[in-house]
């Protein structure tokens, strides 16, 4: 599963090749233009203020750049970020040490951060509250107590998962961001912008083509661009024409939708061994070979998006959208 090029989560490697692509400024950075401009004044605010800013919950399916946004966050406030996840943050000790190591205003971003464990979380929320640290060190008769007052900073939280969230540790960020698929027009853009920073160049609507197989997702456009860059060079002489995008994207089995081979095992197996469903997700995830939580976080939310796929209480059903799109007759009642 990890090596699906549509995935949206970062493939090994991939996350450090990504930095040199990211936008630094809001500026710089397309799409999700609800949570672009809330953030725009809120960090204007924060900075009239002389203030840190209110804690941010970036959510949403993987790749949609949460973890750009919090760079872009602590850029514009012209701040220090330092970067943890909830799987690092083992005990509240470990905690301690991040937070004392905190300058004035700085970001603090936590990925993952339904993955806190609760004896960590406790330590949070005073911290994040009253920035206040109250943790107890040491075991038995000597254990003690320490009190800390910690500088006020912002913690950037980002989640794939936020009906996992605690209720006290939601509550406690003032601002709460979900980050939504992308248009195909941002899409594009963002496809233009990646292939002027690799130097490539895109001939017809080739970027165009590119975009409607991403799924939605930066992070899938940009892993492919690269790919179908490859192609262009070894295949063609450099430049990506419509032809060349369609071609590598067809040998890289990525459907005109963006679906690929497991996408398409998926649903054919929802319509020829479940009749369109209704189907329970365990028995999905059975009989593709996947995790039930993998199924519902890395496949479902895109099938969802695009309308093949419904949550009904009694399982999941197949739209007569998937029949016509594999070129099926749509059975009867
Ligand atoms: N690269 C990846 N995501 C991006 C975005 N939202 N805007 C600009 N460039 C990007």
């Amino acid at each position: 599963m990890d090596e699906r090029i549509v995935s949206g989560e970062a493939l090994e490697q991939e996350e450090f090749e990504e930095l040199s692509l990211r936008p630094q400024r809001l500026q710089q950075y397309i799409g999700q233009h609800q949570v672009k401009d809330n953030l725009t004044v809120f960090i204007e605010a924060a900075r009239m203020r002389e203030e840190a800013l209110d804690h941010v919950l970036l959510y949403g399916p993987p790749g949609l750049g949460k973890t750009t946004l919090a760079t872009i966050i602590a850029n514009e406030l012209g701040v220090q970020i330092r970067t943890t996840s909830g799987p690092a943050i083992e005990r509240p000790g470990d905690l301690a040490a991040v937070l004392t190591a905190l300058e004035p205003g700085d970001v603090l971003f936590i990925d993952e951060i339904h993955r806190l464990n609760r004896a960590v979380e406790e330590v949070l929320y005073p911290a994040m509250e009253d920035f206040f640290l109250d943790i107890v060190i040491g075991k038995g008769p000597s254990a003690r107590s320490v009190k800390l007052d910690l500088p006020p900073f912002t913690l950037v939280g980002a989640t794939t998962r936020a009906g996992l969230l605690s209720a006290p540790l939601r509550d406690r960020f003032g601002v709460l961001s979900r980050l939504e698929y992308y248009t195909e027009a941002d899409l594009n853009e963002i496809v233009q912008r990646t292939a002027q920073v690799l130097d490539v160049e895109m001939a017809g609507t080739s970027s165009v083509e590119v975009a409607r197989r991403s799924r939605g997702t930066p992070r899938v456009a940009n892993r492919i661009l690269r790919r179908v860059r490859d192609f262009a060079q070894v295949r063609g002489d450099g430049i990506i024409t419509d032809a060349l995008a369609k071609e590598a994207l067809d040998l890289l089995q990525v459907d005109p939708l963006g679906l690929d081979h497991i996408d398409h095992k998926l649903l054919k197996n929802l319509i020829h061994t479940f009749r369109g469903g209704p189907v329970g997700l365990d028995t999905i995830a059975a009989t593709v070979g996947e995790e039930p939580d993998t199924i519902e976080d890395v496949y479902e939310p895109y099938l969802m998006q695009i309308g093949f796929l419904q949550r009904t209480p009694r399982g999941r059903v197949v739209t007569p959208l998937v029949y016509e799109h594999f070129k099926l007759e749509v059975p009867k009642q």
